[in-house]
């Protein structure tokens, strides 16, 4: 049995033919029983509207499995038990009669987790006919991003499960809080007091957080163009990535502790406008270009999309925080599709020493680096300078890594999908890893007021190729400040 206790509930899945399900959702919670994390009671629920068979719905969630879970870890028995857990129901989710026949699927006493992975806009439906239904007080909702598409519309939606439910069992998913190394960033800054007393602008000179995507849009164009780079991935996941290097120390790991100082992190953003916009932050758009050495085409040419648009795909911009701790250390963050591989990474660029003793030709590698990988080859790696080996090297220097690859040191261990881990610790009722309504509401603020600069200003998106690191106004824009993103070739 496993080790983490968890509770047993219904785990109702709202939109359950939809991509995310299929292609995420069930294989974590296959995963979650494959590693004996399932309670013997817990069961799964599909929930949908689409017209079909509830045999041939079924036979499609199993399909998917094997298709998503990687090859080799579906084990017979395990999936035989998976699927007696699973069955599915045909829901309108707007309309209250429908949740009768899942009050009766629920039974009276289990608990309930309803994850919505349907538009934002029905969430406030949803929560209505739980309620009506009598289910609320035992329900944890569990609201997939994106939550609006601004302050106003995330308001309106986070009011609308509020009418129903607490913010105690609201949990907003950002899934990159589930990634194995974001959790690891939080052990790195408050278990080794060796970072700590280092992480402010005394000793670092700037932050990178890096989230290239290979992918261009795949079949996504519609979602995506009202959408573009800086609502899909600068508003949810790089400002969390930025909130968790910021915060200071929360005085627990419960989750107000840390979300309060996530939101003070929001708060002390400097909005970026008037001479900003143009040296601050790049826009880009790709046109076609190659990805692996194949041709691909331009963000306009793809299926179904509108010519005319100027969405962007591309985001680089540089955040202030203005506060003490962060004081002259810009965070210099990037995001795009179509770039030349998948690589999230955040670079943390350490001062020079005080004074240089060694040959001035030298200097360029000094400073120490702390690399913390998310994705592939997720670890963790310090460069430090050292001398060259050797009697005729004299004092030469080199940078070199002190290095944690979690996949090498832990080789047994599998590194487990962020959903794993998320759907887990709501089944705990742990909301450590999950968004805090103000947390959604100050990014949606700091975003709007950008979006608001690129709107009067009417400039198109830049071009850059696919297949390329963006736009080259993005490599200006940290020049400027005489440095280089690190490691793009
Ligand atoms: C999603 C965005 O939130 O994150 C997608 O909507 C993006 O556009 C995805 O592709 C990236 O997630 P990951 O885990 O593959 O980096």
């Amino acid at each position: 049995m496993a080790s983490i206790s968890v509770e047993p509930c219904t785990f109702a899945l709202f939109g359950a033919l939809g991509d995310l399900a299929l292609r995420k959702l069930f294989p974590a919670l296959y995963q979650l029983d494959r590693a004996d994390l399932l309670h013997a009671d817990t069961r799964v629920l599909a929930l949908a509207r689409e017209a079909g068979s509830v045999d041939e719905h079924l036979a499609s969630i199993e399909a998917h499995l094997q298709e998503f879970v990687p090859a080799g870890q579906i084990e017979a028995p395990v999936l035989q038990r998976f699927l007696a857990r699973l069955s599915y129901l045909h829901v309108d989710f707007l309309k209250a009669e429908d949740y009768q026949a899942l009050a009766e699927r629920v039974g009276s006493d289990s608990q309930l987790i309803a994850y919505f992975a349907t538009p934002a806009a029905v969430y406030g439906g949803i929560c209505e006919n739980l309620d009506k239904a009598g289910l609320s007080a035992r329900t944890r909702v569990v609201l997939e991003k994106p939550i609006g598409h601004d302050l106003e519309s995330s308001r309106r939606v986070n009011d609308a499960v509020a009418q129903f439910f607490p913010e105690n069992r609201v949990y907003r998913i950002d899934h990159y809080l589930g990634k194995e190394t974001v959790q690891n960033l939080i052990a790195l800054r408050f278990a080794n007091s060796l970072f700590e007393t280092q992480w402010n602008q005394n000793s670092i000179s700037h932050v990178e957080i890096t989230v290239a995507e290979k992918v261009g849009i795949e079949g996504r164009w519609g979602y995506f163009d009202k959408a573009g780079q800086l609502r899909d991935m600068i508003q949810n996941h790089l400002l969390q990535l930025l909130c968790l290097i910021a915060m200071d120390p929360p005085s627990d790991l419960s989750a107000d502790s840390i979300r309060d100082e996530k939101v003070k992190v929001l708060k002390a953003l400097a909005p970026i406008k008037g001479e900003g916009l143009s040296t601050q932050v790049v826009r880009g758009q790709y046109i076609a270009g190659y990805s692996e050495g194949k041709p691909v085409p331009g963000y306009l040419e793809e299926d179904n999309a509108n010519a005319q648009s100027d969405t962007e795909t591309f985001v680089a911009l540089r955040a202030d925080i203005r506060n003490w701790r962060w004081a002259g250390v810009p965070f210099y963050l990037r995001t795009g599709k179509r770039m030349p591989q998948k690589l999230s990474q955040i670079v943390i660029h350490f001062k020079e020493t005080p004074h240089y003793i060694f040959a001035p030709e030298q200097r360029l590698q000094i400073g120490n680096k702390l690399i913390i990988r998310l994705q592939p080859d997720e670890g963790i790696s310090l460069r430090v300078m050292t001398k060259e080996q050797g009697l005729d090297k004299g004092m030469q220097l080199r940078s070199g890594p002190l290095q944690l690859n979690f996949s090498d040191t832990w080789r047994s261990a599998r590194i487990p999908d962020a959903y794993e881990r998320l759907l887990l610790e709501v089944m705990r009722g742990n909301q450590n890893l999950f968004v805090r309504k103000d947390e959604i509401e100050y990014a949606w603020k700091w975003c709007d007021q950008l979006i608001a600069g690129w709107k009067q200003s009417g400039d198109a998106p830049k071009p850059y190729a696919a297949g390329s690191w963006g736009p080259m106004s993005s490599i200006a824009l940290i020049t400027r400040d005489g440095r280089s993103w690190y490691g793009d070739i």
